[in-house]
């Protein structure tokens, strides 16, 4: 039995989560759910976004599945989900873009899975006028050995663990050659440590090329912040979306499991929301308690639902159906 903090946040997260969990029930893991609140559910109900019971919580147990959080634009609090990437230090945001079958996408046969360093670079927030009649703004990007040792020998970790044959990593050190340039030297150094995985390091703007021209060369992937934050959108994108892309960020304390999608609140409450990508987070969360005969089995069942129920699945790809649907459906093939 696992204990698991759940977070069912803003929107469409309150259905998604309760689809995937009854996913995760019909296969048969056994997860105790500890409910925790984020977002601005909380914040309209009490004023704090990110209330001390649920910090508690995660410190606690150190798992958590999250739905998407409405983050207000301009005014009103900043975005939890960065503030809990970064007071739990969970340095390695992971993005598997895997094809589907069944669901539109220009490309097959794509397998990739993208680490992105999620707490230096240019995403500090270190940012200044130069001058009083703010014309002329500065930001600073930080990369340290440290921090770069970390996440890149997270990628190689993975690519040893599951099989992977090859990691890629992904800079712009002919421009910025201190800081990428510090990135790819850590990078080459801990690749010495894997002489069976091949390693390669491309700059990001032939890396854009490449993943539109044969995405199926790359396998396990490895940048800095804002060229991952880029990079793993177009790897969605490569694969049908971010309907149907999960996401992780591990630290060495704590993990918190994510889809990528936001709140949705234009079908919010409908039954319309596609369940799939917080249910390949929590597939990432199985694995990552290698619990890899369950994630299996539920991947299986979803691909068998894409392929000959398609009239189950909801709209936004396709199908016919709603949220409802595409669970029950899911859970029959489970439950056989
Ligand atoms: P969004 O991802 O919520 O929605 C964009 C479009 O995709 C909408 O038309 C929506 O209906 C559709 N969509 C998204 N997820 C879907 C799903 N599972 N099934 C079917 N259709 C889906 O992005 P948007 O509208 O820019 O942001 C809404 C709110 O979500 C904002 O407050 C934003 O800050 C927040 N957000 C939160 C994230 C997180 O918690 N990780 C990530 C991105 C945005
Ligand atoms: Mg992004």
């Amino acid at each position: 039995m696992y204990n698991i903090v759940r977070i069912p946040g803003d929107g469409i997260g309150p259905e998604i989560t309760d689809a995937v969990c009854k996913i995760l029930e019909a296969s048969g893991v056994q997860i105790n759910w500890i409910d925790a609140k984020a977002g601005e559910g909380v914040f309209n109900e009490t004023g704090n976004p990110l209330p001390d019971e649920t910090i508690e919580a995660i410190k606690k147990y150190r798992i958590v599945l999250k739905g998407p959080l409405t983050t207000p634009v301009g005014a009103g609090f900043r975005s939890i989900n960065v503030a809990l990437r970064q007071k739990f230090d969970l340095y390695s945001n992971i993005r598997p873009a895997k094809s589907v079958p069944n669901v539109d996408s220009n490309f097959r046969g794509v397998d990739m899975v993208m680490f992105r360093e999620n707490t230096q670079g240019l995403y500090i927030g270190k940012e200044h006028w130069v001058d009083d009649e703010e014309k002329h703004a500065e930001s600073i990007a930080v990369v340290t050995e440290d921090a770069s040792r970390k996440i890149i020998t997270a990628a190689f970790e993975y690519a040893k663990k599951r099989g992977r044959k090859k990691v890629t990593l992904v800079h712009k050190a002919n421009i910025l050659k201190l800081t990428t340039g510090l990135f790819l030297k850590v990078g080459k150094k801990v690749a010495e440590d894997y002489p069976e995985i091949e390693f390669q390091d491309l700059i990001v703007d032939n890396m854009a090329m490449q993943m539109v021209i044969n995405p199926s060369q790359f396998d396990v992937i490895v940048t800095t912040n804002l060229f991952g934050d880029i990079l793993s959108d177009l790897a969605s994108g490569l694969v049908g979306g971010l309907g149907v892309t999960g996401a992780a960020n591990i630290g060495d304390d704590a993990a918190m499991f994510e889809a990528v999608h936001g709140s949705a609140p234009d079908i919010a409450g409908q039954d319309k929301a596609n369940p799939i990508a917080l249910l390949f987070s929590a597939l990432m969360m199985l694995e990552y308690l290698d619990e890899n005969h369950a994630v299996e089995r539920i991947r299986s069942a979803v691909y068998a639902v894409l392929q000959d129920y398609k009239e189950d699945c909801t709209p936004d790809i396709g199908g016919e159906g709603s949220t409802t649907s595409f669970t029950n459906s899911v859970c029959r093939i489970l439950k056989n």
